[in-house]
């Protein structure tokens, strides 16, 4: 079956641009203002041990399953459940797997793009000089008086979200894989530099890295472990069809595995670039490491204001992140895009819109919810704190869980082999073992310590 079959939707150009394209979709917020908040929050280095180990056990093996069944079924994320249970002689149930990834894919979007939104809006900020000699209480009221501004917010969710529907618009190749192409080795170079001011520190670089690195077991808790968790694949964009869908797009004769390892390889390191650049920032001003989502946008703006060059290297800095956020977004919304033209008849313009105005209006909700309804409390948690513990600790790794366990279990040894098509039978023995067994008992083990059962 697969061996003819190409997507509706078009084929990436090369290896090299399904790599950059996934890889665009897994470096973006995730990295640079996710991961160093939660890791903030939850006491550092063990946080991203267990967060490191998620990556390898459970991330990786699930990456490779994910772009296993896209490629093999070229279809969106539902209708590839379809196809696949039925080749497999199983359930049809399936495909709720694939529905909950496109719910999951809405749901992320919606608070996405309000971050995202932060980051263009600082675009501006750094262009107008609003960071230069700036100390870290000015810095504060700055990001506090915006988003305490619930205008100033949606008119910047609203112009990401229209960002991201343009370049979705223009389909697999015109589009998405022209965005990311100078995006990454670009983004990569300016966290080098923030590296390298972070290093000046002296002192409070060492602590920085000790922060990061080294583990204190007794600074995490149950639910700590499950963020990690969460963020392993959210990070790594899993658990919800992103990858899925990319990997339909993805030419016969690739090597899955070593794409994998690469793209892997590479949102690991550029996270923990940014820990390292943003802890020494943060201990050197007596910032808390805690303080939350607002953590990168209360600390770099005190690096720009006070390095030399800042001003340049604090505009393309923004810039670089809201192109990072872009290349994740279009990947937020593509598995919606792709099932309405294949199965509601709709013209990629239409899809487009729809999407992305269900998703824009979701958006309303988070944006209050950092200011006129902050007091707002669902389950203890406001709309924006609801939402990502929802898709992140939750939808992701029951996604991700459904998918190891249907590439382990459901599907026949032959297609995922072949389809892996490793060089060395060990390899292929290897993420069998990790697929069937590891990945989806980790994930099960880390859900029985959050309800208190281990
Ligand atoms: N991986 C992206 C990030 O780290 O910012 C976020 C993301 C994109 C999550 C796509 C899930 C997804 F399907």
């Amino acid at each position: 079956m697969a061996d003819t079959k190409k997507s509706q939707h078009g084929e990436w150009s090369s290896r090299f641009a399904f790599i950059l394209a996934a890889t665009g979709s897994a470096v973006g917020l995730g990295n640079i203002w996710k991961f160093p908040y939660i890791t903030g929050e939850n006491g550092g280095g063990a946080f991203v041990i267990v967060y490191l180990l998620c990556v390898l056990l459970i991330g990786i093996p699930i990456m490779m399953a994910e772009t296993l069944l896209g490629r093999r079924s070229r279809q969106n994320p539902i209708s590839t459940m379809i196809t696949l249970s039925d080749e497999a002689g199983a359930d049809k149930n399936w495909h709720y797997l694939g529905w909950m990834g496109v719910t999951a894919g809405f749901l992320i979007l919606s608070y996405y793009s309000v971050i995202a939104g932060w980051a263009s809006a600082y675009v501006v900020k750094a262009f107008s000089g609003s960071f230069l000699g700036a100390d870290a209480s000015s810095i504060k009221v700055l990001f506090d008086d915006f988003v305490g501004s619930p205008i100033k917010l949606l008119f910047w969710h609203t112009l990401f979200m229209l960002a991201t529907m343009l370049i979705v618009v223009r389909g697999v190749n015109t589009g998405l894989e022209k965005a990311v192409r100078f995006l990454m080795p670009s983004l990569f170079v300016l966290l080098m530099l923030m590296v390298a001011y972070a290093m000046t520190f002296d002192e409070y670089y060492d602590k920085g890295i000790k922060f990061l690195f080294t583990p204190d077991f007794s600074k995490i808790t149950a639910d700590g472990v499950l963020t990690a968790m969460g963020h392993a694949f959210f990070t790594l964009s899993l658990g919800m069809g992103a990858i899925m869908v990319y990997g339909s797009y993805l030419p016969k004769d690739v090597s899955i595995a070593k794409t994998v390892y690469w793209i892997a390889g590479t949102d690991t390191v550029v996270a923990l670039l940014a820990g390292i650049a943003i802890f020494p920032i943060v201990f050197a001003n007596g910032l808390e490491p805690a303080a939350g989502p607002g953590l990168i946008f209360q600390t770099l703006p005190i690096a720009f204001g006070n390095m030399t060059g800042g001003w340049l290297f604090g505009i393309l800095f923004f810039v670089m992140l809201v192109f990072a956020a872009l290349s994740s977004s279009i990947s937020l919304i593509e598995p919606a895009v792709a099932w309405l033209i294949e199965n509601k008849n709709m013209s990629r313009e239409q899809a487009c819109i729809w999407s992305g105005s269900v998703t824009w209006l979701m958006g309303f909700g988070v944006v209050f919810s950092f200011n006129i309804w902050s007091e707002l409390k669902i389950f203890d948690r406001t709309i924006f704190q609801l939402l990502d513990y929802l898709t992140a600790n939750l939808m992701l790794p029951i996604g991700g869980f459904c998918i190891a366990v249907f590439a382990g279990w459901i599907m026949k040894q032959q297609h995922t082999e072949q389809e892996l098509n490793m060089p060395n039978p060990l390899g292929y023995q290897i993420w069998k073992i990790l697929i069937s067994y590891v990945s989806p008992a980790a994930v099960f083990l880390v859900f029985l310590h959050v309800v208190g059962v281990l």
